[in-house]
């Protein structure tokens, strides 16, 4: 059993806690969940950043102790983080004495070694307060920071710490971790920073009182980010006299942050480390940010999204899965509740929840509410999971949680083919509960039993209801889990409700009430037979399509990135498409009607699974939609808003 020590940022409690904090909480739960299960000895900590001129400014503002304001913000934090599922072991708050006795023996150790590695100094320079840091002279732009905070020309007499020594170990320490920052393109802009050379680094403040006082002149108080970075150890017990989990858990193999301090984590943090002859966390991985208008969503902005009714309205789990699934790990992502409801609608209430609602309901009407009573150990199903359980785990353990629910989704498009392909209500028709049935519901069932194995560490709560309801144990989570076969035969399904019931989006955007919202009938989805219904157990009008053949259409929209006509043709552009996560490339005969120009950065629908072909000795992947005007093609498109990716039907 391996341990794993995974982190995220201490939290400012200048604020109730926002979609960034929640966001960085969730990512770092699916990872703890995901390794738990793995079978990794796991401890999980978040915490709250209490220190600094944030709080004490915001409390002075309401007249209030800092302390007073950082109860009650991380009360609220706590309380979020109980609605949200998250997993974490340990919590902590930078105003505890184990933090404190943590931040005081790190210093010591620095100065023990290397008693010039602090000094007493001046620095004058420009200063964040936001921030709490002095900001370059080159990123200084009309008084105000990089992300348009106020600067001001401040001189403090403080400690400094010798940050300029550890220039060379620190480009030494990344050019033998390439891995050390992530996503890659993180690690360069850190490298970058670093060859600039380092300037020493001023860690105590006189300005303010509300902090930690500097071990021998308690006029100063440590610096926020040298106070607020020891949390990870001092969490541990490094410092106390209780340090076992320090000297079990640390290294850390996770800091998880936003990019805006990854900095902080990969620079300053390795830096005070070194000085005091620690070892070094394994990996600083940095996500995006949550944006609104294109702007982080933040406090201090004034922008702050608080998705909290769509957690009491639609449950936590809904949110997690779409903060995951909407946001390509590492890049920025514009929020909109929209965005949340489409998702809500396409992926959970119909694909995950009518598929489960189906298969459950032919069970219980085939096979009087239990599992088939025969499984099978060879067909389709079996065969696509054993391809896309490995696809699904070397996406979770590269971050990709895109490509991971992707493949679970794959998945779950191969149970859907298969029903239509089998139709068991012919079957049952024709034959009744025989063998052949039995196997078909039953790799029905285990095939989606897989399916919410691997949607587990992203929706905790509803993958156990999911679990029960097909039949199998809610616990059975584990890697074996994810083996086909798993699934007992006569175990009792339950066909109830719906999982994930739809969303009225023009309602509820319009702000009807949910007790209403609830009541409005389902969309035509694929309803299953409460008893053989007719809808199911006659034979399809053969002029006509099911809408599940329909479904087995992926339509998504997609953004042009790049375009280009296909030398020598008159009518045919070659275009890179973008689906959110993935990039493809599609001939489509539109060039006598479009330019180049026109097209990139244009959304479009396309047909996604279609097989390739090749149109000038260019592969196509897909197909554009676009209606046909005496041969003159008008693209389909959809409002700027809809994120690639996105599923149109
Ligand atoms: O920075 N989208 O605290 P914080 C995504 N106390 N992530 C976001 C975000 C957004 N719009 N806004 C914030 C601090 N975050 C310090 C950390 S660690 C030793 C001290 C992320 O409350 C942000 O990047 O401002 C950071 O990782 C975390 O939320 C806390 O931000
Ligand atoms: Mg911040």
């Amino acid at each position: 059993m391996s341990k794993f020590y995974i982190t995220t940022a201490i939290h400012y409690v200048n604020d109730d806690p926002h979609i960034g904090h929640m966001y960085e909480n969730v990512v770092a739960d699916v990872i703890a969940r995901h390794r738990r299960r793995m079978g990794d000895d796991v401890w999980f900590l978040t915490g709250a950043d209490e220190h600094g001129q944030k709080i004490e400014r915001a409390a002075a503002k309401e007249g209030i102790q800092p302390i007073e304001l950082a109860d009650r913000v991380v009360a609220k934090h706590h309380e979020m983080w109980r609605k949200l599922n998250i997993s974490h072991d340990d919590f902590i708050r930078t105003t505890e004495q184990r933090h404190r006795l943590g931040v005081l023996e790190l210093i010591r150790r620095i100065q023990e070694r290397m008693p010039d590695d602090i000094y007493l100094g001046e620095h004058t320079g420009w200063y964040c307060q936001n921030e709490e840091t002095f900001v370059p002279e080159n990123q200084v732009r009309d008084g105000k920071d990089e992300s348009g905070h106020p600067v001001e020309m401040t001189t403090e007499s403080n400690y400094f710490f010798k940050l300029s020594r550890f220039t060379e170990p620190l480009l030494a320490h990344y050019r033998q971790n390439p891995g050390f920052v992530y996503p890659p393109t993180r690690m360069n802009e850190i490298v970058s920073f670093v060859e600039q050379g380092l300037k020493d680094l001023s860690v105590s403040r006189t300005s303010i009182k509300w902090g930690i006082p500097f071990p021998g002149n308690p006029d100063h108080v440590v610096y926020v980010w040298l106070d607020a970075l020891t949390n990870y150890i001092s969490a541990l017990g490094f410092g106390s006299a209780e340090h076992a989990r320090f000297d079990h858990d640390w290294p850390a193999d996770i800091h998880l942050v936003g990019k805006d301090i990854t900095r902080f984590h990969a620079v300053y943090w390795p830096a005070f480390l070194m000085a005091a002859g620690l070892p070094l966390p394994k990996r600083i991985v940095g996500h995006g940010w949550w944006l609104r208008d294109n702007q982080k969503i933040s406090k201090s902005l004034g922008n702050v999204v608080r998705p909290y009714n769509i957690i009491d309205e639609f449950g936590a789990d809904s949110l997690r899965y779409f903060l995951l699934r909407e946001m390509v790990f590492g890049q920025d992502q514009n929020y909109s509740d929209e965005a949340f409801l489409g998702r809500y609608n396409a992926d959970l209430a119909n694909d995950l929840g009518n598929t489960l609602s189906r298969t459950t309901k032919m069970t219980d009407t085939y096979f009087g509410g239990k599992t088939p009573p025969t499984s099978c150990p060879a067909n389709e199903l079996l065969r696509a999971s054993e391809q896309l359980v490995p696809e699904y785990l070397k996406a979770m353990a590269d971050l990709a949680f895109q490509r991971a629910l992707d493949a679970a989704w794959k998945l779950l498009v191969a149970v859907n083919g298969y029903i239509v392909n089998r139709e068991p209500w012919k079957k049952f028709k024709e034959s009744g509960a025989d063998e052949t049935l039995s196997r078909i519901l039953w790799n029905t069932l285990e095939a989606q039993r897989i399916v919410w194995v691997m949607m587990a560490p992203f929706m905790p709560s509803t993958t156990r209801e999911a679990l029960t309801r097909l039949g199998a144990d809610p616990d059975f989570i584990n890697s074996d889990a994810l083996a086909w076969g798993g699934l007992p035969t006569g175990a009792p399904v339950r066909a109830t409700d719906a999982i994930f019931p739809r969303i009225d989006i023009d309602a509820y955007i319009k702000g009807v009430p949910v007790e209403e919202k609830n009541e409005v009938p389902a969309a035509p989805a694929p309803a299953a037979p409460e008893t053989p219904a007719p809808s199911l157990a006659t034979p399809p009008d053969s002029a006509k399509i099911s809408i599940d053949q329909f479904m087995e259409i992926d339509l998504r929209v997609a953004e042009v990135r790049a375009a280009e006509r296909v030398p020598k043709s008159k009518k045919l552009m070659k275009m890179t498409v973008s689906t959110g996560d993935e990039e493809r490339t599609i001939v489509a005969g539109i060039a006598t009607k479009y330019t180049p120009e026109e097209l990139v950065g244009r959304k479009i629908v396309i047909v996604a699974n279609l097989q390739p072909a090749k149109l000038m000795g260019i592969e196509s992947n897909g197909m554009v939609l676009a209606a046909s005007i005496d041969g003159e093609p008008s693209l389909l498109s959809v409002d700027a808003g809809v994120p690639a990716g996105t599923k149109v039907k």
